[in-house]
């Protein structure tokens, strides 16, 4: 249930308090005169009483006027988080190789995204999506990390160039990228890094060899960095979607895509733009470092 209210006073919090799991959306600014000492009322405008006999206070972070860069946004995974996050208040960076469809999105969202076309599989091109970031917005609070490329087959029968740009966007890039992101991430109050994992970084699935470890080596990447980085106020998580369906697996057509959602066989990119909007919009005091998210009836 969403409760609004304009004229905050403690009698109807109270009141309202003793409704059970009640979200409470609050204009800005009006908190802090009953408890100075509970919430950051700037952080956020929703928020949930976790405790209604004592009034405990769990802020939900805003995502309104957070910068964010997005790689892998001109498809599937990144596209359809690009559009959650606009929707949300943010403004963004859009990273992909391919310039008309990011030029497309930023379209879409109506002068909230500028496009940073690049190469991720190319150490020299991987800052230049960040120098915008700078230039345009001149802060960065979320890092998203979706771009992936996907192959299954026989290792034996894998074009070792392909393995290589595997490994070179799905975890070089990242590395790089993150190095590059942590001095500006870092000088916000609190930011995230969301990468966009995969089931395949914790099961070991047979035709996936280099996928599979290129997305495991992620996660181990991931966890680290986020012991290091909890201090400096910067988030990370990991969404671990299985099957979703998007051009990765080469699924476009929206009846057929459809038709496997109503067997429960694949997610749309949409249930993972619910999740990482979820994941991002956590009080402070909240880390997930990794959520699995799958199809219902994808046995693994
Ligand atoms: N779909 C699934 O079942 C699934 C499941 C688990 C995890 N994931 C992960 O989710 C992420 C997004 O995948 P998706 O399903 O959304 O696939 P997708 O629709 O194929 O999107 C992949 C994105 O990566 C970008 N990309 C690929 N190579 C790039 C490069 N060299 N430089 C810059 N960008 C590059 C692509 O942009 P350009 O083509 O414009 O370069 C595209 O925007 C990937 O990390 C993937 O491993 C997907």
């Amino acid at each position: 249930m969403l409760l609004t209210t304009s004229a905050w006073a403690p009698c109807n919090l109270s009141a309202a308090s003793k409704c059970p799991d009640i979200n409470f959306r609050l204009g800005r600014g009006r908190l802090t005169r009953f408890f100075p000492d509970a919430v950051d009322i700037n952080a956020a405008s929703d928020f949930t009483v976790l405790d209604k006999d004592r009034l405990v206070i769990a802020m939900k972070q805003g995502l309104d006027g957070k910068t964010a860069l997005v790689t892998g946004a001109s498809s599937g995974i990144g596209r359809a988080i690009a559009h959650r996050l606009v929707a949300a208040g943010c403004q963004l960076v859009l990273s992909g190789r391919n310039k008309e469809r990011l030029q497309a999105l930023a379209d879409e969202l109506d002068g909230a995204a500028i496009v940073a076309p690049q190469d991720l599989s190319q150490p020299s091109e991987i800052a230049s999506s960040l120098d915008l970031v700078q230039s345009k917005y001149g802060k960065l609070d979320i890092l998203v990390l979706s771009a992936g490329l996907f192959s299954n087959n026989e290792f034996a029968e894998e074009d070792i160039e392909v393995s290589r740009r595997m490994i070179d966007v799905n975890l070089t890039s990242v590395v790089q990228l993150t190095h590059a992101a942590l001095p500006l991430l870092k000088r916000q109050e609190r930011s995230e890094i969301l990468a966009i994992g995969s089931i395949a970084g914790v099961s070991d699935m047979r035709n996936e060899a280099v996928y599979s470890a290129t997305k495991h080596a992620l996660n181990a990447f991931l966890r680290s960095l986020r012991r290091q980085v909890a201090k400096d106020g910067v988030r990370v998580t990991s969404i671990l979607p299985g099957t979703v369906a998007t051009e990765l697996w080469g699924l476009t057509d929206e009846a057929d895509i459809a038709e496997r959602v109503a067997k429960c066989e694949v997610l749309r990119a949409e249930d993972v733009a619910d999740i990482a909007e979820f994941v991002l919009t956590q009080p402070p005091h909240v880390a997930i470092r990794e959520l699995v998210v799958l199809p219902h009836a994808q046995d693994i």
